[in-house]
């Protein structure tokens, strides 16, 4: 056993002399400083901090100390170490922060940048109605028939009991074809397309006739020049006018909904007689709200015209009137929509907003 350590060298180690301590402390702050990423900062540890390095060779001398002496050389050694590991961990969150900026920066996506993107269209809501409404009669076996819409007088007018003297005729509700006297209009309505049809058939005619019609109404919040209707035509024998009501009936329940039913109210038109403006009960209050926007109260909404397909359309159009009989009516397709959806202003109908039609859905 060795006795206390009595041959005490005044000589302090090397390592442990207080400005190599300041210098190694210096030469690690100087060189963390320095360190530009986190890999150089790594790199330095070995050389500043580790076991070979010159406060770590401090260190190890201390134990060479005598007791005196220790306590002094230990805190200064410790001082420096702990200098040195801070400025290492600050440098080290500086770095970390530094790094982290940079990646968010380079992985930045530009959310405002334009797309090329085609919004979808929507189908227009009478396009819709007319496709409900001829789902319909073709379920109940009737057929569709179109005509064009550049019409000769005699289909649109003459063969329909309107003669020449009719105030319909006038230009003031009719466009007539240029040069004057061709002998051709826009179509007033769809009925020269039954005129058509019976004269190219023989009855039992059941067919429905959709399409544009025109008149010279200005656009306005409640006209427009060009609008749809939808006419029916019945010939068989022994068609009665209770035909007619009954269809109507079953049509008015399949558009607007069960228990909905049509009147009939005594009218005038040329190619019917009797004839009958036809009322639906109003579908939105079923009668029930005197305050009702869409019937005005009343309980009922007119839809259009009817009657009993007149003797003399039935012979212009080459069908014994003493054998067959039938009915026909006719529906503005716009003015129901109006009044089905509370449109004020036809101006939107007519117009092709996109926006206007999109509400109506894309049901196809
Ligand atoms: N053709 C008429 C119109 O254009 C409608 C109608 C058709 C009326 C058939 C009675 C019978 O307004």
């Amino acid at each position: 056993m060795s006795g206390p350590n009595t041959n005490y060298d005044p000589v302090e180690p090397a390592a442990l002399d207080p400005r190599t301590i300041d210098e190694a402390v210096a030469s690690a702050l100087s060189a963390v400083a320095e360190a530009g990423s986190l890999e150089e900062l790594k790199a330095l540890r070995p050389t500043h901090t580790g076991d070979r390095s010159p406060l770590a060779l401090a260190n190890r001398e201390i134990g060479a100390l005598p007791p005196s002496a220790k306590a002094e050389a230990g805190k200064r050694v410790g001082q420096a170490r702990g200098r040195v590991s801070q400025a290492f961990a600050a440098r080290q969150v500086e770095l970390e922060a530094e790094r982290d900026e940079r990646v968010l920066a380079q992985e930045t996506q530009d959310l405002t940048v334009r797309v090329a993107r085609r919004p979808v269209g929507a189908r227009h809501p009478v396009s819709l109605v007319s496709e409900r409404v001829e789902d319909i009669f073709v379920s109940m076996g009737w057929e569709i028939a179109e005509g064009p819409e550049i019409e000769s007088e005699w289909l649109n007018f003459d063969a329909l009991n309107i003669g020449p003297d009719h105030p319909a005729r006038q230009e003031a509700d009719t466009f007539y074809v240029a040069p004057t006297g061709s002998g051709l209009v826009l179509r007033t309505h769809t009925s020269p397309v039954q005129v058509r049809t019976m004269l190219d058939r023989e009855p039992p005619i059941y067919v429905l006739c959709p399409g544009k019609t025109f008149r010279t109404d200005d656009l306005d919040a409640t006209h427009t020049p060009v609008f749809h209707q939808f006419e029916g035509l019945v010939v068989a024998e022994g068609i009665t006018m209770a035909h007619l009501r009954g269809t109507l009936d079953a049509f008015v329940q399949r558009l607007f909904g069960d228990g909905i039913v049509t009147r009939l109210r005594p009218n005038y038109f040329p190619f019917t007689e009797p004839s009958a403006e036809i009322d639906c009960q109003c579908w939105i209050c079923r009668g029930q709200d005197p305050s009702c926007r869409s019937c005005g109260g009343t309980g009922w909404i007119e839809l259009g015209g009817s009657g009993m397909v007149n003797r003399r359309v039935l012979r212009s159009a080459g069908i014994d009137p003493d054998r067959y009989t039938g009915f026909a009516f006719g529906l503005g397709i716009e003015r129901s929509l109006m009044l089905r959806h509370g449109i004020g202003d036809m101006h939107d109908i007519v117009e092709g907003d996109v926006r206007f039609s999109r509400q109506f859905g894309m049901e196809i």
